[in-house]
């Protein structure tokens, strides 16, 4: 039978999330899950998707590979929206200042943090980052990724820069999970720029976002706006000369103070506004009407013991919302998936079929390709996961602990689980 020809059946719950934008506000509770379902994937694609016996009318079976998926949930593969996966070096001892009472911006402004594994960034060689970076996805895709994004950052300079937007678009060619390249060359002031941020901005400009826009080597733009990194002038001009360039934007928002990146993100029409923790009502409205996604990463305010993001304000005002993992080497050193759903719903207010909603079709949506995946509809890319377990419940409630058995991407089973599940 040909690659990309595969049929799921008799799915207890077949949770399709059905939709070809971001869900906002109410809608983001509606899985549109189908009892005893089925989908058809032809070619990668997806064919068909309805109740088992409807889905497989007048379909010749012999022309597929068969899941039976009886007793398990199906659901769309997961879209993590924001990581920054490809960077040289660990920052294990980091984790232990913190510990000890250092904040994330206080090891920053003495010269640690990011600028650590910009160094370690730059000295990695290219063969070394594929190699962790192959790493990282293998394990993105037990855990149910189909599609992650990632971002430059840890150069500050050209040719680091593109050297990680080159890995990224060789890792997405190398790999089953499709990789988003963001250009977030703004990502942390180097030595030589520190108290002339504006330079650094200028340069970035003229020296390193013409050749990361080129030839669709990035295709988004991001910027840490943040107190003691760039601030919202500095941003808005950056984002602004990317568009032009034919980037789209998001903006690393209102992380640790209150600056306005929100209103930012709205104001130039962002895809995503991301983190979020400390943004205001004001800037809560202006997402939702400008129809700005807010990504919103709790394994990085839980590892920086942060408040979380006021997620249900956010639900509750029509935001549409994402979940990520912003996994990176500092601020959060985790590609959980599981951890990620277990935060949301248990300390920010998030329901289990909303923490679905973002993972999926939202953060689909964050990566302006709400048409394409992050759902089960027709015409879509046949990328779905299989749980062990019979309800999308399990999720969030098998804290920390992935509940995926197999996921099939571009209708090619690509993962199995090893392990057998807990048997009861
Ligand atoms: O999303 N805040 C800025 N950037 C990352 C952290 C990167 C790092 O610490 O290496 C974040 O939290
Ligand atoms: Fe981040």
């Amino acid at each position: 039978m040909p690659n990309g020809n595969i049929i799921i059946k008799n799915a207890s719950e077949l949770v399709t999330c059905s939709g070809f934008k971001a869900k906002c506000g109410a809608d983001m509770s509606d899985l549109h899950v189908i009892e005893n379902g089925a989908v058809v994937i032809r070619n990668g694609i997806i064919e068909a998707v309805g109740p088992s016996a409807r889905a497989l009318e007048g379909v010749r079976e012999s022309e597929f590979a068969v899941i039976d998926a009886t007793g398990r949930a199906v659901l769309p593969g997961f879209v993590d929206s924001h990581t920054h996966l490809v960077f040289g070096g660990y920052r294990a001892e980091e984790f232990g200042w913190r510990l000890r009472g250092d904040s994330y911006m206080e090891i920053m402004q003495r010269g640690g943090g990011i600028v650590n594994t910009v160094t370690a960034t730059r000295k990695a060689s290219r063969q070394e980052l594929m190699a962790t970076g192959l790493q990282r996805l293998d394990s993105m895709l037990s855990l149910g990724v189909t599609t992650v994004e990632g971002k430059s950052g840890y150069g500050l300079d050209r040719d680091t820069e593109i050297k990680q937007l080159e890995v990224m678009r060789d890792l997405g060619r190398a790999h089953p999970v499709d990789v988003v390249p963001t250009f977030l060359g703004a990502h942390a002031v180097p030595d030589q720029y520190k108290g002339r941020e504006d330079a650094f901005i200028d340069f970035m400009i003229s020296d390193v976002l013409p050749p990361a826009a080129a030839d669709g080597l990035a295709e988004f733009c991001d910027v840490f706006c943040e107190k003691g990194v760039f601030s919202v002038d500095q941003s808005r001009r950056l984002l602004m000369k990317a568009r032009e360039l034919g980037l789209k934007l998001k903006l690393h928002a209102d992380e640790i103070v209150r600056l306005g990146g929100a209103e930012l993100a709205a104001e130039l029409g962002a895809v995503s506004a991301d983190h979020l923790l400390q943004a205001s009502d004001e800037g809560i409205d202006r997402l939702a009407s400008a129809g700005v996604v807010a990504t919103l990463l709790p394994g990085t305010a839980f590892s920086l013991r942060e408040p979380y993001a006021r997620a249900r304000d956010m639900i509750d005002r029509g935001c549409a919302v994402a979940l990520a993992t912003d996994f990176n080497p500092g601020s959060c050193f985790t590609e959980s998936i599981p951890l990620i759903a277990a935060l949301a719903t248990l300390h920010m207010g998030i329901r289990t079929e909303e923490a679905i909603t973002a993972l999926t079709i939202n953060g689909a949506a964050a990566l302006d390709r709400a048409d394409a995946i992050g759902s089960l509809d027709v015409g879509k890319r046949g990328d779905v996961i299989v749980l062990e377990f019979p309800s999308y419940h399990f999720i969030p409630y098998h804290i920390g602990v992935s509940t995926v058995e197999k996921v099939i991407k571009g209708g090619q089973l690509v993962f199995q689980k090893t392990a057998a599940k807990e048997t009861t």
